[in-house]
């Protein structure tokens, strides 16, 4: 499973890609918006430290405005990845981009049969957001299942990438069923590695090598 990091936080990608452990990076309005600094100056900074696929979101929602954006951002990287939601206005666009041989991630999926149509039209990626139906009462994992049984059905080459990831259960859970790719924030990338036995043992290892005659 792929890991891509879901921040806008150029510190967090820096460090996460220092550590080796990332294969991409997700943005979103919201993500980008807490930087302070101006969508693209952000995506470009972030695909000179990512060698990887780079998701950046249309913020149109008319099919003529996100086909003028999704140009846009197609020509600021090779690695860039077209984020387009996933309303019809949007599936018309994946379609298109497809044709053009531009990567799309076609966002705000919250049911196998809009992942369904996303993969139809061409996605490279479709992202649905186990968070948030968590948030609501469902049960996220069980879109996922879902999915991936619908890609294998058919053999589409569409991409699942789980996102809206809360916590290192989601990861787990996420590459049992075999997403593809989950983006994860940082926080939790961070959380995957500990465990308070490896700390203890790591301790133990320690304080006993200083008996081991030098
Ligand atoms: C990434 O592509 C999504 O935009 C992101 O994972 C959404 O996460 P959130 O539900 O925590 O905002």
């Amino acid at each position: 499973m792929k890991f891509f990091i879901d921040t806008a936080d150029l510190n967090e990608i820096r460090e996460a890609a220092r550590l080796g452990l990332i294969d991409g990076v997700t943005t979103n309005p919201s993500l980008v918006a807490k930087t302070g600094r101006k969508y693209l100056d952000v995506v470009r900074e972030i695909c000179e430290v990512v060698d990887g696929p780079i998701s950046a979101e249309v913020l149109s929602t008319d099919y003529d405005g996100m086909m003028a954006e999704a140009r846009a951002w197609a020509k600021v990287h090779r690695n860039v990845v077209v984020k387009l939601p996933l309303t019809l206005e949007g599936l018309r666009a994946t379609r298109t981009c497809k044709q053009e041989g531009t990567r799309t991630n076609v966002t705000l999926c919250f049911s196998a049969n809009q992942a369904l149509l996303a993969a139809k039209a061409g996605a490279s990626f479709i992202s649905p957001f186990v968070g948030r139906l968590d948030d609501a009462s469902e049960d996220g994992m069980n879109l996922i299942e879902d999915i991936v049984t619908i890609y294998k059905n058919y053999g589409f080459k569409t991409e699942v990438l789980v996102a809206s990831v809360r916590h290192p259960v989601h990861v787990m859970q996420a590459a049992l069923l075999g997403a593809d790719v989950c983006t994860i924030p940082y926080k939790v990338i961070e959380q995957l590695a500990k465990h308070p036995l490896t700390d203890v043992g790591l301790a133990k290892f320690i304080e006993d090598s200083k008996k081991i005659p030098r």
